[in-house]
């Protein structure tokens, strides 16, 4: 069941609306903006609010060292236009005064949530110091709503609480994957297969097609006694025993590699799984692997992605970049997400062409696994009366 939404409320007039968004954008060597896709996401709500009248005072997180809001806050008064007012701190002498004068039009955006002791831990007198801010709580950070912090699920417990837009379209088009249309193919990639490997095992039950790529990959490689040379795999080991010659699951049949000591694409060789050395290490998937999923894809009629196929912060992004090609020109409705996966899409002007672009990463990794997420769940518990 999806929490209770915004659109519920038609008129916010002389409402404070305490709004947790989820800014944390990538910024530039220089601390600008690199990539604006979460801020656009949040201005639906944004203006949907302003519209019908609420004062928003906005909170988030921005990661990174030192991460400041500040660089998003002029963003959004440069280049789109919203008249924000940017508070560098919650107890700031000059934020009560701003707050007393604020006007429907301009939104109140306060610095990096994360750098308030008490937001992590989820501390009930910080949570109360950010309640005092507002009248009602809305949540339009799902992608940050795997954290069970102050911001996420110490404030519902205090004011009456709604979900943002964006926030209702990630669980109502990520929520298809339970009960999918067929054929379903699930592709997930990156690293870190101990944390994926429950959403593996279940998408192998739901899903007609899983398909592994990315380092996740080299974990059942090596389980199928394949070398795999330096590659980056789990530590310790994992039992892959009931996943490794499931029915369901696809993996790479080739891939690109390159010497350990060597990483440059300019010395990368494609090589069958096979084939590869000792002294090797796995960068991306190669051209036959691609093939075969553009064949699964051209029948799909559901396609849900997370992860790249290869190491794309260190140039290897070509079969990434393939496979976002891939799925937009696919017929079927595709879901994509992840942060990586995202910034491939960006970068090649594709958004468009899915049917649904996730803010989250690892929100949306969670949110697949179980259902449901901290913040969801916070905002579905019994409501303080909001006087509507
Ligand atoms: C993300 O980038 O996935 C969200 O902003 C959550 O960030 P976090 O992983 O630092 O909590």
């Amino acid at each position: 069941m999806l929490p209770p939404s915004i659109r519920e409320i038609s008129d916010f007039s002389g409402k404070r609306v305490l709004l947790r968004l989820d800014l944390n954008v990538p910024l530039t060597a220089h601390g600008e903006v690199a990539d604006d896709f979460r801020i656009r996401k949040a201005l639906p709500t944004l203006n949907l609010l302003r519209e019908r009248g609420a004062l928003v005072r906005a909170v988030s997180h921005i990661d990174g060292a030192g991460g400041s809001l500040r660089a998003v806050a002029d963003y959004m008064v440069r280049h789109l236009g919203v008249a924000v007012t940017f508070l560098p701190e919650i107890a700031h002498q000059q934020a009560a005064l701003l707050l007393e004068r604020q006007s429907p039009r301009e939104i109140v955006l306060f610095e990096n949530i994360r750098r308030e002791e008490g937001e992590e831990r989820n501390d009930p007198a910080f949570a109360e110091r950010l309640a005092a801010l507002g009248d009602l709580y809305v949540n339009d950070a799902f992608s940050a709503s795997h954290r069970s912090h102050a911001s996420i699920v110490g404030i519902p417990q205090l004011l009456p609480s709604y979900a943002g837009l964006q926030f209702i379209d990630e669980v109502d088009q990520l929520s298809q994957a339970f009960d999918p249309p067929r054929p379903f193919i699930f592709i997930i990639g990156g690293i870190k297969f101990d944390t994926k490997l429950p959403l593996v095992r279940k998408f192998l039950e739901i899903a007609d097609t899983v398909f592994v790529g990315g380092a996740l990959a080299n974990d059942i490689f090596r389980a199928r006694g394949l070398s795999v040379g330096y590659s980056v795999v789990s530590e310790g080991g994992l039992d892959l025993s009931d996943i490794t010659s499931h029915p369901k699951l696809l993996t790479p049949c080739d891939v690109r590699v390159c010497p350990a000591d060597d990483r440059r694409e300019e010395v990368a060789r494609f090589a069958r799984l096979e084939d590869v050395r000792t002294d090797e290490t796995i960068m991306d998937a190669g051209p036959a692997t691609l093939e075969a999923l553009r064949e699964r894809l051209s029948s799909a009629v559901f396609i849900v992605w997370n992860g790249p196929l290869g190491d794309y912060e260190d140039g290897f992004g070509e079969g990434t970049k393939a496979l976002a090609e891939m799925v937009a020109r696919a017929a079927g409705r595709s879901v994509v997400g992840g942060g990586d996966t995202v910034a491939a899409i960006g970068g090649l002007k594709l958004e468009e062409q899915f049917t649904f672009v996730s803010t989250g990463g690892g929100a949306m990794l969670d949110f697949l696994a179980n259902g449901t997420l901290p913040g969801i769940e916070a905002l579905r518990r019994d409501l303080p009366d909001s006087g509507e």
